[in-house]
């Protein structure tokens, strides 16, 4: 179900007396829900980027599509959501093209699928960092990762990708990031988490306040001393848009936003 130009019209019209966050509408107004029963959706939030988000009781699902010669998907989302998510892929482009099953770190929601989209896209290849392919992928999975070094590009045809290894941070010693250096979009996976099942797709409001909010009620981050580093270097890259896993995407001053989350773990 295409989102209409009159929904939007609606929509902004609500933003515009106060009543909500005034949402960012979205190029081509692509939004669409690609399964009704559980309200699935796709929204372009940068160029050839596309967030794929499931809702449950209180929380989301994103994965990121990245369409080049050679697609990336970020995320695989959990098994029992593997048919939403690929119902939602496909309503992009088809399933088969898919090259790469890329993943911040090893976990349910992040690779729980990896082997269903590695059946299902047959050119496709798991992509994590070089902890994780050690550790767990080059067991896990049903083929060989290809396994990316701190800082290590990998080209997706006319765009390129970056890997960032961020151990720990939130959680998993392979935690790491994926950099799309065209649109300056950081799949920053579980950082800036927003609880909350009901998220605009790509938002300029505050989402540091939420996710710090929803952080001390959940003890989702490793106790680690390396978190200003880590995020600082992120901040570095200069990202203008993150691509949070959980809630809205948010576009800004990322090494701002970064680095003000920075100071909050140190409070
Ligand atoms: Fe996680
Ligand atoms: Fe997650």
């Amino acid at each position: 179900m295409t989102r209409g130009k009159d929904e939007g019209a609606v929509w902004k019209t609500a933003a515009e007396t106060g009543m909500m966050p005034k949402p960012i509408l979205l190029k081509e107004e692509i939004m669409a829900i690609t399964n009704t029963q559980s309200g699935t959706s796709v929204d372009e939030i940068a160029d050839g980027i596309y967030r794929i988000s499931t809702p449950i009781p209180g929380f989301t699902f994103n994965q990121y599509l990245i369409v080049d010669d050679a697609p990336l998907l970020f995320h695989t989302g959990l098994r029992r959501i593997f048919p939403l998510v690929r119902e939602a892929v496909a309503s992009v482009m088809p399933v088969e093209r898919l090259r790469y099953v890329a993943f911040s770190h090893v976990e349910a929601d992040e690779c729980g699928a990896l082997n269903e989209w590695l059946a299902d896209a047959p050119e496709a290849v798991p992509v994590c960092g070089r902890v994780a392919a050690m550790v767990s992928i080059g067991d896990l999975a049903d083929r060989p990762p290809q396994a990316l070094a701190d800082g290590e590009v990998l080209s997706l045809g006319s765009r390129a990708v970056r890997w960032f290894d961020a151990p720990h941070l939130p959680h998993g010693w392979e935690c790491g990031y994926l950099l799309e250096e065209q649109t300056r979009t950081l799949l920053c996976g579980d950082l800036f988490t927003q609880g909350g099942n009901e998220h605009q797709p790509l938002t300029e409001s505050d989402i540091l306040g939420p996710s710090e909010a929803f952080r001390r009620t959940m003890d989702y981050y490793a106790h680690t001393k390396n978190d200003r580093q880590v995020l600082d270097r992120l901040a570095l890259a200069e990202p203008t848009t993150l691509a949070c896993m959980h809630g809205s995407a948010w576009r800004g001053d990322g090494a701002k936003l970064l680095r003000a989350l920075a100071e909050s773990l140190a409070e």
